[in-house]
C-alpha cells in the first residue's frame, strides 16, 4: 500500500516531537504493509509554516535516520496546506511541497477548518485547477459543516476534487457520523483514496491495513486495492 497523508516528521507540525518516534512510526507502517510513505506536514500559515524548503531540511535529517536504522521503506513528502488566501502567492514563489505524479501532473493536498466550509472555497479550487493542479481533499467526513450538510461533498466532486477519507474514519474512531458518511461515500463510489492521517503510534496510528480490509468487505478486494494503491501511486509517483 501507499500512505499519502500523514505526520511523520519530528518536531515540525503536530506529529511527533522526537525523531525515535518517527523511525517507530515508518516501522509501523512496513507492519502495515505500506511500501511507500509521502510525509505531509501541515502548511498552516501562521500557525506551522512549513514551506517548502523547511519540509525538505527536515525531510534529509527523516532519510538520515531510515539510513542509521537501515529502514527499508520508501519515503518522500509533500504537505497537507491548510485553506488561505496566501497559497496563490506561497504557490507563485515555489514554496508549497506538492504531490508530482506522472509527467508534468502535480496536486495539492487541501485542507479545510475543521468546522466549516469557507467562504470562497471553490474560488481557490478553481484557481489551483487553472494552475494545472489536481485538488486532493482529505478528510471531508470529518469537517462539521459537511457532516451536517453531506450533499457540500457533491460540489467538491464537479470541481474536479479528489476525496480522500481518513482510514480511522472507516473504523469509527472520529465517531458514528464520520464512520456513516466515509463508509456511505465509499459504497456510492465517491471516495478516491484512503490514508492514515497518522500522527503518533499510540493516538493516532497509521491503521491503514485494518481500514483496507473494512474496505474489502464494503466494497471488493480490487477497488479497496485502487483506494490504498493505484490512485495514491498516480498522485505520487514523481516523487520516488
Ligand atoms: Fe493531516
Amino acid at each position: 500500500m501507499i500512505d499519502i497523508h500523514n505526520h511523520v516528521l519530528a518536531g515540525i507540525d503536530d506529529g511527533p516531537q522526537q525523531w525515535q518516534h518517527s523511525i517507530a512510526m515508518l516501522e509501523q507502517a512496513k507492519a502495515q504493509g505500506i511500501s511507500h510513505v509521502v510525509v505531509t506536514p501541515h502548511l498552516h500559515f501562521g500557525r506551522f509554516d512549513n514551506i517548502q524548503p523547511v519540509v525538505a531540511q527536515s525531510f534529509a535529517r527523516l532519510q538520515q535516520a531510515i539510513r542509521e536504522q537501515q529502514l527499508d521503506i520508501h519515503v518522500a513528502f509533500a504537505s497537507e496546506v491548510r485553506i488561505d488566501s496566501q497559497i496563490m502567492a506561497a504557490l507563485s514563489r515555489d514554496l508549497i511541497a506538492l504531490f508530482h505524479g506522472q509527467g508534468p501532473e502535480r496536486a495539492i493536498l487541501l485542507e479545510l477548518p475543521h468546522s466549516h466550509v469557507p467562504l470562497g472555497a471553490d474560488k481557490l479550487i478553481t484557481w489551483l485547477n487553472r494552475q494545472g493542479l489536481t485538488v486532493v481533499l482529505p478528510h471531508p467526513e470529518r469537517n462539521r459543516e459537511i457532516k451536517a450538510k453531506p450533499h457540500l461533498l457533491a460540489r467538491f466532486k464537479r470541481l474536479g476534487c479528489l476525496i480522500q477519507v481518513t482510514a480511522g474514519s472507516l473504523l469509527g474512531d472520529f465517531g458514528d457520523d464520520s464512520e456513516k458518511l466515509a463508509v456511505q461515500w465509499l459504497e456510492q463510489g465517491d471516495v478516491d483514496l484512503i490514508a492514515s492521517d497518522a500522527h503518533s503510534c499510540e493516538r493516532r496510528p497509521f491503521r491503514l491495513a485494518q481500514a483496507r480490509e473494512r474496505s474489502e468487505q464494503l466494497v471488493g478486494k480490487e477497488l479497496a486495492q485502487r483506494y490504498t494503491k493505484e490512485n495514491p501511486w498516480r498522485l505520487c509517483q514523481g516523487l520516488f
